[in-house]
């Protein structure tokens, strides 16, 4: 398979870059494009590791080189948020940067499965469907914002709270993935109880999570090495569903049945072209039926701006 990722210099490009440099299966070759000039040299340091995944690297307004012949392309071009911002406030220069690297992709490599990253994935992920589909080559199953990080937190979080291992810790996350849009699933968690105090505070302290690694950055930048992780364990998922293993299930933002939002963040069963079956959330608590109805309203504003900024 030939995976790509796009701002591969940054934070969150450099750490996956890395992770999947060393995870990819072997025969696999790994692309890397920024306009930053370090790009290149950014690979040629990576493919001295003894794995048998081919590495390339291109910088520079273009991002074809990278893009020629990929099976996945991972969007992570663009800029983070400082303390005292939210994620809506990337839109202005984030929105071209998606659309741009989208085009691209519709462009060279118009059946590659795409994963965004770059925020607010609640806006930008809409912009790419819109791109995709002016370029005529929209496929809804291919397309998804990259929501694992919110997985991990809820995970992390849930097992330090209840002094359970990580692994016997499974959270479902749905809605976006901005503030009151992220909602885990902590009524479908078996074998733990919690007091409404510890779920308010627990889903209040997920919400929040990429702030807390912004305000602890201190004008650093957000999340990055968690990130590249959460976005190596989502690409590897895509790849080994690309490979013809079965039950491959991650939550992401996705355009589903519409039930809630034309776009929204749930499990998804993946297969060989990428989604399956779009997976029903299940039974939720009084809270968080509350919390869903709460977040639709701003979820959709965010759907809609990113659409009118292609339609418009
Ligand atoms: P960063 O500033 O470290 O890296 C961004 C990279 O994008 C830079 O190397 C820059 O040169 C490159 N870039 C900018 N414009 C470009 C263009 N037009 N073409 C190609 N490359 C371009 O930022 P980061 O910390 O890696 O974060 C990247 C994005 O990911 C941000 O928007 C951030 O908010 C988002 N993010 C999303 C999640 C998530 O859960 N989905 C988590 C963390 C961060
Ligand atoms: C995160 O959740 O860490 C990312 O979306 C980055 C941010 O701005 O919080």
């Amino acid at each position: 398979m030939k995976v790509a990722v796009l701002g591969a210099a940054g934070g969150i490009g450099q750490a996956l870059a890395l992770l999947l440099k060393i995870q990819l299966p072997a025969g696999s070759h790994l692309a890397l494009y920024d306009i930053a000039p370090v790009t290149p040299g950014v690979a040629v340091d990576l493919s001295h590791i003894p794995t048998a995944v081919k590495m390339t690297g291109f910088s520079g307004s273009d991002a074809t080189a990278a893009l020629q012949g990929a099976d996945i392309v991972l969007i992570c071009a663009g800029v983070a948020r400082k303390p005292g911002m939210d994620r809506a406030d990337l839109f202005s220069v984030n929105a071209g940067i998606v659309s741009s690297m989208t085009e691209q992709v519709a462009h060279t490599c118009p059946h590659a499965l795409i994963g965004i990253i770059t925020n607010p994935v609640n806006t930008t992920v809409p912009i790419a469907a819109q791109v995709l589909k002016k370029a005529g080559v929209y496929d809804k199953n291919r397309l998804f914002g990259i929501t694992t990080l919110d997985t991990f937190r809820a995970t992390t979080f849930v097992a330090e709270l209840k002094s359970k291992r990580v692994q016997d810790v499974a959270v479902t996350v749905i809605g976006g993935h901005s503030g009151a849009t992220i909602l885990p699933l902590l009524s479908q968690i078996t074998d733990v109880i919690f007091s409404a105090q510890e779920i308010n505070d627990l889903t209040k302290r997920i919400q929040n999570a990429g702030t807390e690694v912004v305000d602890a950055k201190a004008g650093g930048g957000s999340a990055t090495l968690s990130m590249g992780q959460a976005a190596a364990n989502f690409t590897l998922s895509l790849v080994r569903a690309c490979g013809g293993e079965k039950n491959v299930v991650e939550c992401a933002y996705v355009e589903g049945d519409g039930k809630h939002a034309r776009f929204f963040a749930q499990r998804v069963l993946l297969g060989t072209a990428g989604t399956v079956e779009y997976l029903d959330a299940g039974k939720l608590s009084t809270f968080e039926q509350q919390a869903l109805a709460g977040m639709l309203d701003g979820l959709r504003q965010d759907i809609e701006l990113g659409e009118n900024f292609i339609k418009n």
